[in-house]
């Protein structure tokens, strides 16, 4: 029988990784998706439990399908991720509906708990059909890395099979098409914990991957087409490799099984351990991978950020000039309240030496900065706040996420502070923070009216693709769009443009900068251009986007 898997993605882009790779693993073994969750014999959902919002939604999810099990018994239900994690079975308790639980730690073990989960479940209906009773004993396949994720004895072996997930990678093309685009791992879990932040927690501790695991990842999605890759890891400036080491754990090394290791490392004057910095490791991908022709990284720790990685990301073209570097407030007295282990003016000290290295508008390269920043910290003050406005307006952020303060059971912050600013201060001071940064945003955008940037051509815009289903489709719904095989939204009846020989009029594309702006400009003959790197003259900004026309066809 194929099964139907319906998989929800909540959250930030490890997760979606994590589940671009639950994916791939699920459809080897013969198990078909759907972007329908009534038609699937499994719910999947991979959680984020970083603020509590996100909790919620799946909560309401899971209420959901209560109703839908009792219609459909044999449904498999699935929770992921970091609420799988942090809850336990105590999620189960609150939602017998869920008969899977999967920390982010054991995504590896998922297709044997989904075996487990449809066996259980046919079993208990077989008893239900032979004694007449209702199936109400919901039996749960788990796996969870418990605080075991923070031993590291123990995480090594744990770690060699999660490794083998990433490596594994399915680079299968998808329904959603041939990729362009594509996350690799290169750091797992946090050893920061700043004292507001699940990740340590559900996550665990840091680990470095391999830098020839990483190296062989992007060249084999380089083969596969992708030319932009995006290294994650929650502290990415962090990584370090220790070689002679399978992981490197906690600095603490983990014997390795006979991998020889060509190039690319130095030598550590003090120790004589051979070591890949994340210096190096840029250097290597930038070098040993030319099809990317785009690689960034996020999200970077604004401690510990040495000019060797600056001076690494300046002298090679295809390392994109965009740094997400959160800053999180901009009082001394709170950043120490959060653990964040620097002041405000050694994180705008930070800022600077970035710009003075990276930020060269002239030649057309100028350094784009992101930010994140949390208002409303357990007693933060109305001058805290202004010190926080005066950092933003300070950074000149291209853009900023801005969180209000969410307390995550667990964290020190949750246990030793209380959350005393009251909810509406910190939607106003949110709201005041957004109109700021909103105001720089549109700076910056602005800067770039007469330049000439290159521009990653993604796909058909939103609006067009919209404008196109509305002429083409009327009155059928939502449509999907579709360019070369290349699904560009929606669902139910497909526009394919390159067999519509009626339309070949210009259509609006959008793609983003080296420094992540958007741009948008208009094309014919779409399918030529997505994918592409192309030349593109700004003359108009807009918010958040730019408009531009192209200075050369692909
Ligand atoms: N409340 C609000 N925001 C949070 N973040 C992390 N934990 C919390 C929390 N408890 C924000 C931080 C981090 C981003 C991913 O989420 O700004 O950089
Ligand atoms: Fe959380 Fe801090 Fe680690 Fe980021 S660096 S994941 S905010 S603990």
């Amino acid at each position: 029988m194929k099964r139907k898997v319906y998989l929800e993605t909540f959250g930030c882009q490890m997760n979606e990784l994590d589940s671009e790779l639950v994916t791939g693993q699920l459809r080897a073994l013969g198990y078909h998706f759907t972007g329908d969750p009534d038609a699937a014999d499994v719910v999947l959902y991979n959680t984020c439990s970083v603020r509590e919002h996100a909790e919620q939604k799946v909560w309401s999810r899971l209420g959901e399908l209560r109703v839908r099990k009792r219609q459909q018994p044999g449904l498999v239900v699935g929770v992921l991720g970091c609420m799988a994690e942090r809850d336990g079975t105590a999620l189960i308790k609150r939602m017998p509906v869920v008969d899977v639980l999967c920390g982010p730690a054991e995504l590896d073990k998922l297709p044997a708990l989904l075996d487990n989960a449809f066996r259980t479940r046919a079993a208990l209906l077989a008893d239900e059909v032979d004694h007449g009773r209702a199936a109400t004993t919901s039996a749960s396949a788990v796996a969870l890395a418990g605080n075991a994720s923070r031993r590291s004895g123990t995480l090594a072996a744990a770690e060699d099979s999660l490794e083998m997930l990433d490596l594994s990678r399915s680079l299968r093309i998808g329904d959603e098409g041939p990729k362009t685009s594509a996350y690799v791992r290169i750091t797992r879990g946090c050893n920061k914990f700043c004292t507001y932040c699940v990740v340590p927690f559900t996550r665990g501790a840091e680990v470095h991957r391999p830098p020839d695991h990483i190296v062989e990842e992007c060249k084999r999605l380089a083969d596969a087409g992708v030319v932009e890759v995006t290294l994650l890891g929650q502290t990415v400036n962090h990584y370090r490799f220790e070689h002679g080491a399978a992981v490197t754990v906690n600095g603490v090394t983990q014997p390795q099984k006979g991998r020889s290791y060509t190039g690319g490392h130095r030598r550590d004057p003090f120790s004589g351990e051979s070591t890949t910095t994340f210096a190096d490791l840029l250097a290597r991908i930038h070098d040993e991978v030319p099809a990317i022709q785009r690689l960034r990284f996020v999200t970077s720790y604004p401690r510990d950020f040495g000019d060797d990685c600056l001076e690494v990301i300046r002298d090679h073209p295809r390392i994109c000039r965009y740094l997400h570097v959160p800053g999180q407030s901009g009082s001394d007295r709170i950043l120490k309240l959060m653990n964040r282990g620097y002041t405000v003016g050694e994180y705008l000290e930070f800022l600077d030496r970035a710009r003075a290295f990276l930020h060269q508008p002239e030649v057309g390269r100028p350094l784009t900065i992101a930010g994140d920043i949390i208002v409303g910290f357990p007693t933060e003050t109305d001058e805290d706040f202004a010190e926080t406005v005066s950092l933003v307006r300070r950074a000149r952020y291209k853009n900023c996420f801005i969180f209000k303060y969410s307390p995550r059971p667990g964290t020190t912050a949750f246990d030793r502070l209380v959350d005393d600013v009251p909810d509406d201060v910190k939607r106003r001071r949110n709201n005041e923070l957004l109109a700021i940064q909103s105001d720089i945003s549109d700076e910056v955008s602005r800067e770039q009216i007469g330049r000439t940037v290159d521009v990653f051509v993604e796909g058909v815009s939103r609006r067009e693709a919209k404008r196109q289903v509305r002429d083409k489709c009327s009155g059928q719904g939502t449509v999907g769009l579709t360019i070369g095989g290349r699904e560009l939204g929606g669902s139910a009846c497909a526009i394919d443009i390159e067999d519509d020989v009626a339309s070949p009029g210009p259509m609006q594309l959008s793609g983003r900068t080296d420094g992540d702006l958007i741009v948008f400009f208009e094309a014919k003959e779409p399918e030529r251009w997505i994918g592409r790197i192309v030349p593109v003259r700004i003359d108009r900004a807009e918010r958040l986007s730019l408009h531009g026309v192209p200075v050369s066809n692909p």
